[in-house]
């Protein structure tokens, strides 16, 4: 071949062949990564649509307009206060642990409620409030959650998760055997809500809903502890669109952590853990 008949040959397999390929690569490529980036993608046009400093665009927000702004409540305490309060609050926080062995004991349910209340009191983005909170009480349905779970976790300890995984549960002494979950009175699972509506059937975005709903959860955790209860922190792997269902929650629901919720099973024990110093988790400047 010659060389003019070698360039013609290249430029045609480029044109004809590797650039449709380049083509439906990039396709596929910019789908899944919008699908997996789609909230920050939102987030991000919202803030450039912001930039613009767009007037008059039809677009109503989802807090009242003319909210009024008010005068913050706000009870200065002396430095004395502040320094006992934050140690007292560090001790009985740092006497919190995970429990996995539960009493059968009924907890009131103002006291739930409470917790739970307070959980609410979290910020979060935009004050959309992502959060859905589910307390069971119903043995029916706890048994219900159980075998759900139950049937996922022998699948995630045996296969999903993997040998170093599954080593590094060792010392915990967990496995998919889930008694607490129908042993704890109350379980309490938290669902995100990634949108809502409004009331015009608008959807309402929720912005920051993943990093909304943790904090909503520490909160909840520190008032579970604070009440005098105990729980635990789980992440049902696998589990949460059945659980969704079960519980009858819409598709734009997710179930992010699920917590059984009591008192302490008699002779209950915990893993010997130690916290990190704070020299180990605080860098200063
Ligand atoms: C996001 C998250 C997920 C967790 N998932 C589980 C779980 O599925 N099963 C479990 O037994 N413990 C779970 N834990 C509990 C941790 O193992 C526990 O917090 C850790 O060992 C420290 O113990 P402590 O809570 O007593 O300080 C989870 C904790 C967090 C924060």
């Amino acid at each position: 071949m010659t060389s003019v008949g070698h360039n013609l040959y290249y430029i045609l397999t480029f044109t004809f062949i590797l650039y449709p390929f380049l083509r439906i690569v990039c396709f596929i490529y910019n789908k899944i990564w919008k699908v997996e980036n789609c909230e920050n993608f939102i987030d991000r046009i919202h803030a450039e649509n912001d930039d613009k400093g767009e007037e008059d665009d039809g677009l109503i927000p989802s807090l009242p307009e003319e909210l009024e702004h008010i005068p913050l409540k706000f009870g200065r305490l002396s430095v004395d206060e502040s320094l006992k309060r934050s140690e007292d609050f560090y001790v009985l926080l740092n006497s919190r642990r995970s429990v996995r062995h539960f009493s059968k004991e009924t907890v009131p349910l103002k006291i739930i409620h409470n917790i739970i209340k307070t959980a609410g009191t979290s910020p979060s983005g935009a004050h959309t409030e992502p959060w859905t909170y589910i307390c069971v009480i119903s043995e029916e349905m706890k048994q219900k959650i159980r075998t759900i779970i139950e049937t996922e976790e022998e699948i995630n300890y045996k296969k999903r998760m993997g040998k170093v995984w599954t080593t590094d549960l060792k010392p915990l002494k967990t496995n998919w055997i889930k008694e607490y979950l129908t042993d704890a009175p109350c379980l309490i699972l938290i669902f995100k809500q990634t949108y809502s509506f409004k009331n015009d059937g608008q959807r309402r975005l929720h912005y920051y809903n993943e990093q909304s709903v943790c904090l909503s959860a520490g909160i909840l955790l520190a008032a579970i502890h604070n009440a005098g209860l105990v729980s635990l922190v789980s992440t049902p792997l696998n589990c949460g669109p059945a659980i969704r269902e079960l519980l009858g929650r819409p598709t734009y629901e997710k179930l992010s952590l699920l917590l059984p919720v009591g008192y302490p099973a008699e002779n209950c024990t915990v893993p010997d853990l130690k916290r990190k110093a704070l020299e180990e988790i605080l860098i200063e400047f």
